[in-house]
């Protein structure tokens, strides 16, 4: 049996998920995949946080070093959140030869090209299936699904916080501060919800779909983004008198010319699937030139979806024989427009 020793930087929420799923499902994976992997080093200061995993004391350092000096991990999972000191690590270990796995959306939209190239350099593998809706599997299918077809759309509500909220305002007909407020307390919008009321979230999550369905390097600064906090009760009672719901929408176009890309709140039609995806659900809209429509749904967020798709990059960054690499994101951009938009 394949022996893989992996490490894991941090232990918030998602990567004491991570830890329990690959704890449980240990012997699945053993049996399935053929491959026995082992927690070996955990970066964590709160020791309290590893005890109550029963991670032991000798698996925890505080120190980057530790890890990516450490010639028998291969695979590293990053769980910090934020930008600097997460890509700091992460080259670090990518440097090392260590491929990396993450659900950092922001740190990925922002370092895209600075990790592939340090991954390109050492071989290693980059893997972020968890980085965009969670625990829906869209960036394997992007990637590895759909190569017999241009994708030509892609149309998404891949933000829990904003539906949560919008979906609330128009079920019940109460006003934004108040369902803010109320996605605050549930734990879904933070005690700052910018990221996530202003489209920024939703703007990493698209700018990583879209270079992915397109095979070009779309940037963040080439993305229209508008968020929700203009969304009044009136506006939600209008759409809903036309038969429209209102949705913040993260769309990518590709005319063959042109990339666009937008988040944006729209008025969706009743009859249209993402008009059904509500509260803090998350749905991927895809249209490929030969498959048609396809429609990817389910939990954007969370211990255990996040967790899954992580466990699910583990096991692939473990058993990969050839890593997958993104050179589209080291050529330079292709001409993208944006376009003001108001439709959906
Ligand atoms: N803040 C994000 C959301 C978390 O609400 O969808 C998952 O990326």
């Amino acid at each position: 049996m394949k022996e893989v020793k992996i490490a894991l930087l941090g232990l918030g929420v998602v990567g004491g998920g991570t830890y329990k799923i690959l704890t449980e499902e240990r012997e699945t994976i053993k049996e399935r995949y053929g491959v026995d992997i082992v927690v070996a080093k955990v970066m964590e200061r709160d020791i309290q946080k590893a005890k109550a995993l029963g991670i032991p004391n000798s698996a925890l350092t505080t120190d980057i070093e530790d890890i990516a000096k450490d010639k028998e991990i291969s695979v590293v999972a990053e769980f910090f959140g934020g930008v600097d000191f997460a890509k700091h690590c992460l080259l670090r270990c990518l440097d090392e030869g260590k491929s990396i796995v993450t659900a950092n959306k922001e740190m990925f939209a922002k370092s895209w090209e600075e990790l592939e190239r340090h991954a390109k350099k050492s071989g290693a593998g980059l893997y972020f299936e968890a980085s965009c809706v969670g625990g829906v599997p869209v960036i394997r299918a992007l990637c590895e699904s759909l190569q017999g077809n241009k994708v030509v759309a892609l149309k998404g509500i891949v933000n829990g916080t904003t539906n949560f909220i919008l979906s609330k305002m128009y079920d019940e007909g109460i006003d934004y501060q108040t369902c803010l407020k109320e996605a605050q307390q549930l734990g879904y919008a933070e005690a700052n919800p910018t990221a996530d009321v202003e489209g920024f979230d939703s703007s990493y999550k698209i700018r990583i779909l879209s270079s992915l369905a397109f095979g070009v390097n779309l940037p963040l600064n080439k993305i229209y983004r508008e968020g929700i906090t203009a969304i009044s009760t009136e506006i939600i009672e209008e759409a809903k008198t036309l038969g429209y719901t209102v949705k913040l929408i993260a769309s990518g176009k590709n005319n063959g010319a042109e990339i666009q890309a937008h988040v944006y709140p729209a008025l969706i039609p009743l009859s249209h699937p993402l008009s059904s995806v509500k509260e803090a659900y998350n749905a991927l809209y895809v249209t490929g030139n030969n498959v048609g429509d396809l429609m990817f749904y389910g939990k954007g967020a969370g211990e255990r979806p996040t967790g899954s798709a992580l466990v699910s990059d583990i096991v692939k960054a473990s058993t990969d024989q050839v890593k997958i690499r993104f050179p589209f994101i080291e050529i330079p951009k292709k001409s993208t427009k944006t376009l003001p938009l108001t439709t959906f």
